[in-house]
């Protein structure tokens, strides 16, 4: 099976098995099975129509703002009326153990535990809190690159105003760069002062993937904390 394959089909399965389209506009229990798609042609006519994007708009951002599959549009609709149909019956009840099962999915899909997941509602809320529980003193410095995603990049700028951090941009070129180009950057910025260093894991300018294995080899030894931006990640779990 193709990777491309195997990503949609695991997906779903994340997604709670076969999506189905109540409440989309299709007809009622109608579900997608990716299984019968004989060909990727057939396979990518399914997941078109996963998309509200009309038909005749080509949607190339995957990323930034991507659309959402008409079954997370549905679960979202259909879990706000649930809650909201009895606020503390559901949060303490039905849906806050729905929610323990999500951790418990995340937790088995990016190969983590159960206890290592914390739910927010995204990559830059999470670096917030990040951020905000971040102890840093004036002049402690803070490691990142050029290419980073405002919404990684934002908790780094609050560490700056708030506590005097010194904030230090390694210069990644477009396209990109080697994998030992970006190592040694990291290691020429690096003084008995640096405390933390933040990259994207997968980079959402360039596409390019950090090669994080090495660079605990630097951070580490160093006791330098090092924070992913794996808002575009998750997708690597597949390969
Ligand atoms: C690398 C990276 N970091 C952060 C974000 C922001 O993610 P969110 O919208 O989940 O806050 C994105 C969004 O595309 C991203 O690509």
């Amino acid at each position: 099976m193709s990777s491309r394959r195997k990503f949609i089909k695991t997906a779903s399965l994340f997604a709670g098995g076969s999506i189905s389209l109540l409440n989309s506009g299709f007809t009622k229990e109608e579900t997608i099975d990716f299984e019968k798609a004989t060909n990727d042609d057939e396979l990518f006519a399914m997941v078109r129509k996963q998309l509200l994007i009309p038909d005749k708009r080509i949607y190339l951002n995957t990323g930034s703002l991507g659309p959402s599959p008409l079954d997370v549009i549905d679960g979202m609709h259909t879990t706000t009326r649930q809650l909201e149909s009895n606020p503390v019956g559901e949060n303490w009840g039905p849906l806050g153990n729905q929610m323990e099962l999500v951790r418990k999915k995340v937790a088995d899909f990016i190969h983590a535990e159960v206890d290592e997941i914390v739910l927010t509602r995204n990559t830059t809320e999470g670096f917030n809190l990040i951020a905000q529980s971040f102890k840093l003193e004036a002049g402690d410095e803070i490691i990142t690159t050029t290419l980073e995603h405002g919404g990684g990049e934002v908790g780094l700028d609050f560490l700056v105003k708030t506590k005097g951090a010194v904030l230090k941009k390694i210069e990644l070129p477009l396209p990109g760069n080697s994998v030992i180009e970006i190592v040694e950057g990291i290691k020429k910025e690096i003084t008995p002062k640096t405390k933390l260093l933040m990259l994207s894991h997968v980079n959402t300018i360039t596409g390019m993937l950090m090669p994080f294995a090495e660079i605990t080899k630097i951070t580490r030894p160093n006791g330098i904390y090092l924070i992913a931006d794996g808002a575009q990640a998750p997708g690597l779990s597949f390969y």
